[in-house]
C-alpha cells in the first residue's frame, strides 16, 4: 500500500508546505515517484512546484468526488518528472465548511486507485483542523504533525494529534501518528533547546529529528526549485536533515536497519560558513 503522508497543523508560518516540498525533492532524488496533494487554498505549494498548467484543481476534485477523478486534475510538476501534484487555487476556500454526511471523505473517494501510480503521496494541508485538514487524515495513512520550537508548540501538537485520534478512530483505522517535527530550529539558541525538550518529555519518541532554520529553503521556493538542486552550506544542512527525517518517515527493512545503526540522529547539524540567522 502507498504510504500517503499528511502534513499537518493548527497554525500557519510552521512549515508544512516547506516539510512537504522538501521531503518530495529528498524523494524524487531516491527514485521515487512522489505526488504532492496541494490541499491549502493558498496553494503555496502548487506556486513552488511550478506546474506548466493547472486545468483542474482539488477545489474541483473535493466538489467531484467520484471515485478516482484526482487522476484528471494531476500534472507534472516544473521540478521532476517524478514529482507529480494535485494543484490548489483559491477557490478551494468553498470546500472548507462540511457539506454533508461523508463530506470529509471527498480526497479519499478521489484518490481511489490513483495512489497506487505512486511510491510517496505527500497530503499539504491548511493551517487549521478543519473540514480540508480532515479529508486529508481520511486519505492518509500517517499524519506528520509540524510545529515549531516555540511556547504554543506542545500545545498545538496535542491538538493536532486529537484530531488524529477522532478520524482513526471513526472511519480511517489505518492512520496513525508518524511524528512530530520541529521546523527552523536554532539549536544555539537557549529557548528552542528548552522546547525541544518540552516536546520530547510530552510525547517521547514521536519527536522525530528537527529541521534547521536555513535560508535556503525561502531562497529555492522563491526560484522554484528543489532545495535538494540549491547549493550553500544550508542547503547542504536543510538537505541532510530531510534526508534523515525521510528516512524516519519511509517504513522500509533499509529504513530500520539505518535506525538501528545509528540511533536517533542528531537533532540538527550547524555549519561553519552559514550559521543561524538572527
Ligand atoms: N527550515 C526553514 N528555514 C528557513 N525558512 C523556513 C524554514 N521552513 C519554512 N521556512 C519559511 O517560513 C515560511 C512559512 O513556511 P511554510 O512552509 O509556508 O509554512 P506553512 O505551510 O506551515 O504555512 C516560508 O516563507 C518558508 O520559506
Ligand atoms: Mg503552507
Amino acid at each position: 500500500m502507498t504510504q500517503i503522508i499528511a502534513a499537518l497543523s493548527l497554525k500557519g508560518g510552521v512549515g508544512k508546505t516547506s516539510v512537504v516540498l522538501g521531503l518530495a525533492g529528498a524523494a524524487a532524488e531516491r527514485g521515487l515517484r512522489v505526488l504532492v496533494v496541494d490541499l491549502d487554498p493558498q496553494a503555496n505549494s502548487t506556486a513552488s512546484l511550478d506546474p506548466h498548467h493547472t486545468p483542474f484543481t482539488s477545489s474541483d476534485v473535493l466538489f467531484d468526488a467520484r471515485p478516482g477523478i484526482a487522476s484528471e486534475a494531476i500534472v507534472s510538476s516544473g521540478w521532476d518528472s517524478q514529482i507529480q501534484l494535485l494543484p490548489s487555487e483559491r477557490a478551494l476556500e468553498h470546500r472548507a465548511t462540511p457539506d454533508g454526511p461523508d463530506s470529509s471523505q471527498r480526497l479519499k473517494r478521489a484518490l481511489t486507485g490513483v495512489t497506487e501510480a505512486f511510491d510517496l503521496v505527500l497530503i499539504d494541508c491548511p493551517p487549521s483542523l478543519g473540514e480540508l485538514t480532515r479529508n486529508a487524515l481520511y486519505a492518509a495513512t500517517d499524519a506528520l504533525v509540524v510545529t515549531e520550537p516555540s511556547f504554543f508548540a506542545v500545545n498545538g501538537a496535542e491538538q493536532a494529534l486529537e484530531a488524529v485520534s477522532i478520524v482513526s478512530t471513526h472511519g480511517n483505522p489505518q492512520l496513525r501518528p508518524i511524528g512530530i517535527v520541529a521546523n527552523r530550529v536554532r539549536p544555539t539558541l537557549p529557548e528552542h533547546n528548552y522546547r525541544m525538550d518540552e516536546l520530547r518529555s510530552a510525547f517521547g519518541d514521536l519527536v522525530l529529528g528537527g529541521l534547521p532554520d536555513r535560508a535556503a529553503i525561502q531562497q529555492a521556493q522563491g526560484a522554484c526549485v528543489p532545495v535538494q538542486q540549491w547549493t550553500s552550506n544550508g542547503a547542504a544542512d536543510i538537505n541532510n536533515a530531510l534526508g534523515r527525517l525521510l528516512d524516519e518517515l519511509r517504513p522500509t527493512i533499509e529504513t530500520a536497519d539505518l535506525r538501528q545503526a545509528s540511533a536517533r540522529p542528531a537533532l540538527v547539524t550547524t555549519s561553519t560558513n552559514e550559521g543561524p540567522r538572527s
